[in-house]
């Protein structure tokens, strides 16, 4: 197939300089605030954004290089196929999370509970809504239902996928 030509829309700032025991979702990230740049063309597309409390963005894992098939994710020691697991080294390296929305200023979104590094290059802004989002019943977890139960601070990466 054709290759599929993506460009960033922004950057995503964060205090997060180093993988090295970062959260590895969101939901570790608690209070831990960042801010995208938007370049300044698509600040028009924010318009009506500031009413929404939470934002799904898709960004690029731009300190990844290559890809692999099966790892080994975080807060796990068996191999596992990539498309079962949320690990970065996956083909495309596009990663999505859903961050709270604290304010925007002109072209400048300003988030909280960041899990990517700085500097992570912007794919896309979506405004996250439960009804269509996060309506799913009747849910299985797989792999990972071991892991239901770890404390949200155990939730850290470390240097495995550099
Ligand atoms: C497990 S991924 C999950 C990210 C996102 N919530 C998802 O589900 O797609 C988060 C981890 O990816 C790594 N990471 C984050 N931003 C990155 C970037 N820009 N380049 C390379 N690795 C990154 C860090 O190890 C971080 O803890």
């Amino acid at each position: 197939m054709e290759p599929i030509n993506l460009y960033p829309i922004g950057i995503i700032h964060t205090p997060h300089a180093d993988v090295k025991n970062m959260p590895i979702q969101p939901v570790a990230a608690e209070g831990v605030r960042g801010w995208i740049e938007l370049f300044p063309e698509y600040a028009e597309g924010l318009k009506d954004l500031e009413g929404f409390s939470h934002i799904t963005l898709l960004y690029r894992f731009h300190k990844i290089e290559g890809y692999k098939l099966t790892v080994i994710p975080f807060m796990d020691t068996q191999e596992r196929g990539i498309f079962s697991c949320k690990a970065p080294k996956r083909p495309n390296a596009i990663g999505l999370s859903t961050v709270k929305l604290v304010g925007i200023e002109g072209n400048r979104v300003h988030i909280e509970q960041v899990d990517m590094l700085d500097g992570t290059p912007l794919i896309d802004i979506k405004p996250f809504y439960p009804r269509y989002d996060n309506r799913i019943e009747g849910v299985k977890i797989g792999w990972l239902e071991k892991n239901k139960d770890l404390p949200l601070e155990a939730l850290r990466s470390d240097e495995r996928f550099k």
